[in-house]
């Protein structure tokens, strides 16, 4: 099946469905690492979805499906320059946050077209690449980024001090 996708820039109206996509990656990663995360009642600060949706350099894509008036998936991304350091070419990178896709809407293309959207922002806000973080426990994620052709830059590595 092949399915028509829609992306654009969101706005302040979108924030609900956000908020509600954002919770399916936040449950994952609660599941998967109850060391570090854990179960609140305190609703995510307005401000982390706040800074994608207003700021300058930064950006939340969403992406429609042709039967579904509501978003489906979300990106979240900013721009960023370098370290200021010698030894560090000089150049803008664009950091994905986040990228979610509705349980029901996965393995429909839906996250390569918001990463595709993503890279012409990315591009026309003056980055030349695209950088993010995965956790290793995240097979489907690791899977997508691999088949989109992204690679491994530096591993972040921890042990607990029992
Ligand atoms: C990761 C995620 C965003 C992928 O979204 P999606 O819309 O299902 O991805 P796409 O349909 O665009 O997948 C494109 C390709 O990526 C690969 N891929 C995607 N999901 C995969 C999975 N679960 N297992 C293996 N490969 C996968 C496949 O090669 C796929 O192409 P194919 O379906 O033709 O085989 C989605 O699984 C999700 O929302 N996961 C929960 C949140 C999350 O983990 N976000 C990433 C944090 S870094």
């Amino acid at each position: 099946v092949t399915t028509r996708v829609a992306v654009r820039i969101a706005e302040l109206g979108d924030a609900p469905v956000i908020e509600a996509l954002l919770d399916y990656i936040d449950e994952l990663h609660r599941a998967a690492l109850p060391r570090i995360l854990q179960q609140t009642d305190e609703p995510r600060p307005a401000e982390f979805l706040g800074r994608f949706l207003t700021q300058a350099g930064c950006v939340a894509l969403v992406a429609l499906v042709d039967v579904d008036p509501e978003p489906v998936g979300v990106l979240l991304a900013c721009v960023r320059e370098v370290a200021a350091d010698p030894i560090v070419i000089r150049t803008r990178v664009a950091e994905i946050d986040t990228i979610v896709v509705t349980p029901l809407r996965r393995r429909q293309g839906i996250a390569l077209a918001l990463v595709g959207a993503a890279m012409e922002w990315a591009r026309a806000n003056g980055a030349t690449r695209v950088e993010l973080g995965v956790y290793e426990f995240n097979q489907a994620a690791r899977a997508f980024w691999q088949s989109g052709g992204f690679e491994t830059l530096s591993r972040r590595l921890e042990k607990p001090i029992p």
